[in-house]
């Protein structure tokens, strides 16, 4: 072994570890250690299991389920990190461990995965096809973990968080998983081995909606302040660069739909296609009800987040200033690239003409922007298929960590 049976140290060469995430039936390469109390500011670690590999499976799990706590050398760091990767089924499906670690290890473990799959090579027409396989194991591993609504309390915890790529995906994922498979009376047609590959493939698709970001220049993506019309609309061009980018990812038409069309709207003020009403696939409007509601509650530079309560009584909410919303959409559109000149025209000097005119478009996308959104929270029930809505609320409120009834 690479490892010594025994260290002296201040703590930092270990890392802590729950025993119950080790699978005993594939457990190798991972010394195991326990601690003694701290004396003169150091610790006794003393290797416990020098192999797992070689140890019978029935003692080393009788042995794992002894332990409260036990310490893994930073050395084995690796191969624990790889380990919890590969079992990743085994830990959500395990009964006795509870949904907040499972929470933390589901986010861990897919963060990693999704950071591998957003990773797109400027040369490349689409993710790398390995880091794609990995997302529909990964899915196909948590698929009973995130479908049940119990594990929307784990959810709970992400929710109010820092706005993040990557963790949006993740809860997106996590809320159509849950929302398809507690509202299956929607898609009578799919048999039972069926659904299961529809749902594995529904979640990829709320992991990957956002994939086309990776195409937005990142101070456009990360600027602090509201955004102007040309950023906005560059912005929105995002889910037509998911699709391009997963076109040739052998995804079945479902999962591309819900990708493309997961910013279309009921009343067809939604982009990037304008479509309404039954024209709209239902798992892009489901994915659309998952994303708001995500983005609503999540925290940004320049809003504070949401409750889901709020989130949701202003996304079931009919909005009074709902035709003002849809022109300030379109006008934003055609005001990508207005040109100001002709306003202030008759400054001489050329440069201060320039900035002057800059200046204009800036305030005056700002404004709109602003009201944009003042509008927008005034109630969402445009958007959205009503009944998803009442759905989506009622699977939400079936989790402890949630009350709705007010909005029932
Ligand atoms: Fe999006
Ligand atoms: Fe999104």
């Amino acid at each position: 072994m690479d490892l010594q049976t025994e260290y002296f140290d201040d703590g930092s060469s270990f890392q802590a570890i729950d025993p119950l995430m080790l699978n005993p039936n594939h457990l190798s390469n991972i010394s195991i250690f326990e601690r003694f109390p701290k004396k003169n500011n150091t610790y006794r670690f003393r290797c416990l299991i020098t192999d797992t590999g070689s140890m019978e499976t029935e003692k080393l799990s009788r042995l794992l389920k002894s332990w409260e706590i036990i310490y893994v050398h930073k050395k084995h760091l690796g191969n624990y990190n790889a380990h919890i990767k590969d079992n990743l089924g085994y830990i959500l499906r395990h009964e006795t461990i509870d949904v907040k670690k499972k929470t933390a290890i589901f986010t861990r473990v897919s963060t990693e995965i999704i950071k591998g799959v957003f990773n797109i090579q400027l040369h490349k027409a689409g993710p790398d096809p390995d880091a794609l396989k990995q997302v529909e194991k990964l899915i196909s591993n948590a698929i009973e973990f995130i479908t049940d609504t119990g594990s929307l309390n784990g959810l709970a915890d992400l929710i109010g968080h820092d706005y993040d790529t990557h963790a949006h995906s993740i809860k997106v994922a996590w809320l159509v998983a849950a929302f398809i498979n507690n509202n299956r009376d929607l898609f009578p047609k799919q048999s039972d081995a069926d659904f299961q590959q529809f749902l594995i493939k529904a979640a990829v698709a709320g992991l990957l909606h956002d994939i086309g970001k990776t195409k937005i220049p990142k101070n456009i993506l990360n600027k602090k302040g509201r955004l102007n019309n040309l950023e906005y609309i560059t912005v929105q061009s995002h889910s037509a660069y998911s699709i391009s980018l997963l076109f040739e990812g052998g995804f079945p038409t479902y999962a591309l739909q819900a990708i493309l069309y997961h910013h279309e709207n009921e009343d067809g003020s939604g982009y990037p296609c304008g479509l309404k009403n039954d024209g709209i696939p239902l798992v892009a409007k489901i994915t659309h009800i998952a994303d708001v509601f995500e983005a609503l509650t999540a925290k940004r530079p320049y809003k504070a987040p949401k409750s889901p309560f709020e989130a949701l009584r202003i996304m079931s909410g009919s909005n009074p200033h709902a035709e003002t919303l849809s022109h300030f959409e379109k006008e934003a559109r055609e005001n990508a690239k207005v040109p100001i000149e002709t306003i202030v025209r008759n400054e001489p000097d050329i440069k201060r003409r320039r900035l002057r005119e800059k200046e204009m478009m800036e305030e005056e996308a700002q404004k709109r922007v602003e009201a944009r959104l003042i509008l927008r929270d005034r109630g969402m029930a445009h958007c959205f298929d009503e009944d998803l809505i009442k759905r989506f609320i009622m699977t939400m409120n079936q989790s402890s960590s949630f009350n709705f009834s007010g909005l029932l």
